[in-house]
């Protein structure tokens, strides 16, 4: 058998850890060929609720499944680790903007940054799902300053699939005819879902759509208000945070960095500004990605109009506000 490739999930008996784990274990994400080891960090509260899922995924008996432990320690948990998905943080309730939580979360970032950084395998990747998914990712990648700023991302997945989405229904395709959707900055409120770049089945989605370069209509009164509030409504109406939705989009991310994007498409992730299309470096946002060879790129040289432009602008400043908060709360 081929070394398994070591996955750390934080979290791991909170719901969206128990929504991935068995998924990460099958083989359907990282391949059929790809035996994993599972490590599984919770507060020592939830240790014993961690071990019970350990137990459910013995009883899977996945044969890529090389083995499962369970920690309370971030330095043992992240030892040798090749991938570690950051999920295990406080969800927001009703009437909560996801920024509310950096008092609350952000402290769990730096100890879990300083062990990847002491600890993790050369290669590692960091998924921050734990909210607020983009400045947890900014603390997490600050306390780690030897691992390479690229192995640092916060996940947009689940706002890029909710776009794509809402753009099939708009057209009424299949969502597979729909492609270069983009979620440009952070993942609140503020998030600037795009599709002026997109297609749907090989036509200019802003064309289908019959979306004006100003935005106005449907854009500006429907689709960007669902995409960007789709968090808080699922709370409303569901009564809980997304959890199923959350787990499909931390595994597609995964899928995605590992296996690359399909050719001619790109997703979104939030990844380490290098100053790409003026949001400031090291801010963590959502850019338009490709993945090649388990490595994401910012897709360049699209044009932003003057709509886009601002909708980015205000986002990042809401990004730069935030790591502004978490300095000020000494997380940097
Ligand atoms: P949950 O409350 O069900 O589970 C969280 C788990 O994290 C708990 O088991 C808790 O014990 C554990 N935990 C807390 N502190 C920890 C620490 N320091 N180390 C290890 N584990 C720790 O919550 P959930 O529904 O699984 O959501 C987890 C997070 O994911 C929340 O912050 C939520 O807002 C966020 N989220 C993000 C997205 C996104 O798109 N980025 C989507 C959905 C949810
Ligand atoms: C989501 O987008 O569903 C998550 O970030 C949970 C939330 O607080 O909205």
């Amino acid at each position: 058998m081929t070394t398994p490739v070591r996955i750390t999930v934080t979290g791991a008996a909170g719901q969206i850890g128990y929504a991935l784990l068995f998924r990460l274990a099958s083989g359907e994400v990282l391949g059929p060929d790809v035996p994993v080891r599972l490590g599984l960090l919770e507060i020592p509260a939830a240790t014993r609720a961690a071990e019970g899922v350990a137990m459910e995924l013995d009883d899977c008996a996945f044969p890529l499944l090389d083995g499962v432990d369970v920690f309370d320690d971030p330095r043992a948990a992240f030892d040798g680790t090749n991938l570690a998905l950051l999920v295990g943080a406080r969800p927001r309730g009703p009437g909560m903007e996801r920024g509310d939580l950096l008092a609350a979360n952000g402290a769990i970032f730096g100890p879990q940054g300083e062990a990847i950084g002491a600890g993790a395998a050369d290669d590692v990747r960091v998924l921050v799902v734990g909210n607020p998914a983009n400045t947890n990712a900014l603390i997490t990648a600050a306390h780690a300053p030897d691992v390479p700023r690229d192995r640092f991302t916060a996940m947009t997945r689940l706002d890029h699939n909710r776009a794509l989405t809402q753009v099939a229904r708009r057209a009424d395709v299949p969502v597979g005819d729909v492609r270069r959707v983009t979620i440009w900055g952070n993942h609140s409120a503020t998030q600037y879902p795009d599709v002026f770049h997109a297609e749907i089945a090989g036509r200019p989605a802003a064309d289908v759509l019959h979306v004006p370069e100003d935005g106005a209509g449907w854009l500006t009164d429907d689709f960007v208000p669902t995409v960007a509030k789709r968090g808080a409504a699922i709370i409303e109406v569901r009564g809980g945070s997304s959890v199923a939705s959350a787990a499909n989009a931390a595994l597609d991310h995964v899928h995605d960095w590992y296996r690359g994007t399909p050719e001619g498409d790109w997703t979104s992730a939030g990844v380490v500004s290098d100053g790409s299309y003026g949001v400031p470096e090291g801010l963590v946002s959502s850019f338009p990605v490709t993945a090649r060879d388990g490595r994401f790129e910012i897709v360049q040289g699209l044009e932003l109009n003057a709509f886009s432009r601002a909708r980015l602008d205000a986002s990042v400043a809401e990004l730069a506000a935030e790591r502004d908060t978490a300095a000020s709360l000494a997380l940097l």
